[in-house]
């Protein structure tokens, strides 16, 4: 344990347990925190590996103001850069979408997700908040009753945390969603026949907004992370390797990708990371069984075109965090037991603009000629027609948070807020 962690004993009773410290898991421990609400978070990962991580790179409107609201904003809003469109390229010509304009004033800020971990982090460890890193063979149990547990081995010390409430919030192959019996959900699934061939490169910006490309060999994006480094990403073989994508086989497909009539070439850079990431769309319903809430990516994917996972994360933990915050200062389970139905508004309306988006803008590999041409008839249609263009546009920058952290201006953190729960209201139990 390092120093930085919670050097006294593990807690061994909580009020939410919170397994897995990615944006969902740490800023739900955030927002309970400052609603009054005891939590524990449980990571398999060290603290290093997950401010290490590099993934997303986009943050809606209603992002952006949950994380200033409840005061993780000072290094997004001083590092990150807002961008009020993005580019599309097809037929050799770039198309911006003006989103301020169509949104009315509307944005999206490019602030890595593992910053964002980091300011979590951060603020958790500061506030005198519980993150047991490097805890493994994380079980739920008993959550069909009111006093669930977790159990984890640390240290090669095995531990148990009892808790009220159990947020599974342990990303796609984390073990919580597994645990509720096969019977009680239903899982909606589809794979793309494509990854994504993720690169970063030290060079200064390629252009002022994400660009994303329409082409015959395949899609390609154009995003950026600062003034130094750029993250460009193309569509490949979900098999792929990084040792298939030598460096100069990534340029020569840039340039064909990215080639337009005015002649916009990307100056080379060191390439310093490379991987490649799996496409795919996916939603367990409903989000709850008992006791125990899925939240994040342990609940839905969306594959990265239309930038809206850790998008949903944050909603659907925004979504909680209000829930868990009324149940425990007024009693009330109501809203809590709306949670999955609350949530899954938001998700299915992120599944269809992502699948959209990817559908839009990718080469399948049954595409005939006939294909090609209806995307490119789609793609002229949007950027011929301010309503379509609109439609994207409000999807991209996202709609506002459900009742955005209005609770913490209702109960800003007093100190904890202990009120029991009352084990008579169990209408949320299975059976
Ligand atoms: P995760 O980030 O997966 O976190 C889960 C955590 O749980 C992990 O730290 C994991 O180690 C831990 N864990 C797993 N199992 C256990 C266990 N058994 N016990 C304890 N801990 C466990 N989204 C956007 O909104 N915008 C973007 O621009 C964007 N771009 C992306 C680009 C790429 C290349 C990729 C791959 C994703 C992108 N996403 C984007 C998606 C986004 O990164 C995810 O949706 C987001 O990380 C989900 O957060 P989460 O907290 O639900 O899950
Ligand atoms: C990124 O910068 O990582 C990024 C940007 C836009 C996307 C997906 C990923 O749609």
């Amino acid at each position: 344990m390092t120093s930085d962690e919670c050097a006294a004993k593990p807690p061994q009773r909580t009020q939410v347990g919170i397994v897995g410290a990615g944006p969902a898991g740490l800023l739900l421990s955030h927002l309970l925190h400052l609603a009054g609400v005891d939590s524990v978070v449980l990571e398999t990962r060290s603290r290093a590996e997950i401010e290490a991580t590099l993934r997303a790179g986009v943050l809606e409107q209603g992002t952006v103001d949950l994380l200033r609201e409840c005061g993780l904003g000072e290094r997004m809003l001083r590092e990150g850069f807002v961008h009020q469109g993005i580019e599309l390229l097809f037929d050799g010509s770039r198309h911006r979408l003006d989103f301020a304009e169509l949104t009315g004033g509307r944005a999206i800020t490019i602030y890595p997700q593992h910053e964002v971990i980091r300011d979590l982090v951060r603020a958790r460890l500061d506030a005198g908040g519980h993150i047991m890193f490097e805890a493994h063979g994380v079980e739920v149990l008993d959550f069909d009753t009111a006093s669930p547990r977790i159990r984890y081995e640390r240290g090669s010390v095995s531990r148990e945390l009892v808790c009220d409430y159990i947020a599974g919030c342990d990303g796609f192959h984390g073990v919580c969603r597994q645990a509720v019996p096969a019977a009680a959900r239903s899982e909606y699934a589809r794979s793309y026949p494509f990854g994504w061939f993720g690169i970063l490169v030290r060079a200064a910006p390629y252009s002022k907004e994400l660009v994303y490309a329409h082409h015959e060999r395949g899609f390609s994006l154009v995003s950026t992370r600062s003034a130094t480094v750029q993250r460009l990403y193309l569509q490949c073989d979900p098999a792929d390797h990084p040792r298939d994508w030598g460096d100069e086989r990534i340029w020569a497909e840039l340039d064909e990708r990215l080639a337009t009539r005015d002649r916009w070439t990307l100056p080379r850079g060191e390439i310093f990371q490379k991987g490649v990431i799996a496409m795919r769309s996916f939603v367990v319903e409903p989000m709850t069984y008992g006791t125990l809430y899925l939240a994040g990516d342990a609940a839905h994917i969306v594959p990265p075109t239309g930038a809206k996972g850790l998008n949903l994360a944050v909603a659907d933990v925004q979504i909680l965090a209000a829930a868990l915050a009324e149940r425990y200062t007024t009693g009330k389970a109501h809203t809590l037991q709306q949670y999955s139905e609350n949530a899954l508004e938001r998700v299915w309306a992120a599944e269809h603009f992502s699948w959209w988006m990817t559908s839009m803008l990718h080469r399948f590999s049954d595409d005939d000629p006939f294909g090609h041409r209806m995307q490119l008839a789609q793609l002229r249609k949007v950027i011929g027609s301010s309503a379509l263009q609109t439609a994207l546009a409000e999807q991209y920058v996202g709609a506002p948070l459900p009742g955005t952290a209005a609770y913490l201006k209702a109960s800003p953190p007093r100190g904890r807020n202990r009120r029991s729960i009352d084990r008579a209201d169990s209408s949320n139990l299975p059976g």
